[in-house]
């Protein structure tokens, strides 16, 4: 399969160096942002806007993964297309009815992803598996960095590789470091969203190559 992509997640990074931080994060081999948008409504947390994300875009050519941990999703959506968001995420939990925002983000092209929180079913987002490019499976819940991996995760993993065709991104995202990388590889995984494991460490490029490595065995 595709070499595993690792994700960082713009959360724990540092904001007062937010230009730097995108260097170094470029110099890795990560070729993604993960931008988590929270709106302290749909989680208990308050981050930054489609505005930050606007103002980011020109500095880098990372691909923006954008994870919008918003409530009411559809009235926003656009300001996150004319950020230059390169695919958009929404939580099923944040709009049972998704279909006309999936058509919506393939319309633009932008990449449109499902996320579900860990105490969702997959039954949830089952019907609109087939207008996904990207499924983001939650392994913590929604709202904060620093969480621990949530030890059922592989097995819903595993469970929505079989129900996604070949080429859908699956993504796991909270608490992926290098002692949870592997079974969320093994279990289907090839797109890991990584916060602390990677802001906690002084050589970012290192982390990557590391996390990349142990998804990749
Ligand atoms: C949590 C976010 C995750 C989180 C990942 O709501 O969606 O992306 O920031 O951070 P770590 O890797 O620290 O769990
Ligand atoms: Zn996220």
């Amino acid at each position: 399969s595709d070499a595993p992509v690792i994700a960082p997640s713009m959360l724990k990074c540092d904001f007062g160096n937010l230009h730097r931080e995108v260097e170094l994060l470029d110099a890795t081999q990560a070729p993604v942002l993960h931008w988590d948008v929270m709106d302290g409504h749909f989680v208990p947390n308050l981050s930054y806007g489609a505005m930050l994300i606007e103002r980011v875009r020109p500095l880098t050519d990372a691909f923006f993964d954008a994870h919008l941990m918003i409530s009411n999703p559809e009235q926003y959506v656009d300001d996150y297309i004319k950020a230059g968001c390169d695919s958009i995420t929404v939580h099923i939990e944040a709009l049972p009815e998704p279909q006309g925002l999936l058509d919506h983000l393939n319309q633009a092209g932008v990449l449109p992803g499902l996320a579900v929180s860990p105490q969702t079913p997959l039954e949830k987002i089952e019907p609109y598996l087939d207008s996904c490019g990207l499924v983001l499976v939650m392994s913590v819940e929604p709202g904060f960095g620093g969480q621990s991996f949530i030890k059922t995760s592989p097995e819903k993993i595993r469970q929505l590789k079989s129900m996604i065709s070949a080429d859908t991104i699956l993504s796991v995202d909270g608490g992926i470091d290098t002692s949870t990388i592997g079974e969320a590889a093994q279990a289907g995984a090839n797109y890991f969203v990584v916060g602390s494991a990677i802001f906690s460490q002084s050589d970012y490029s290192n982390a990557v190559s590391e996390l990349a490595r142990i998804a990749r065995d």
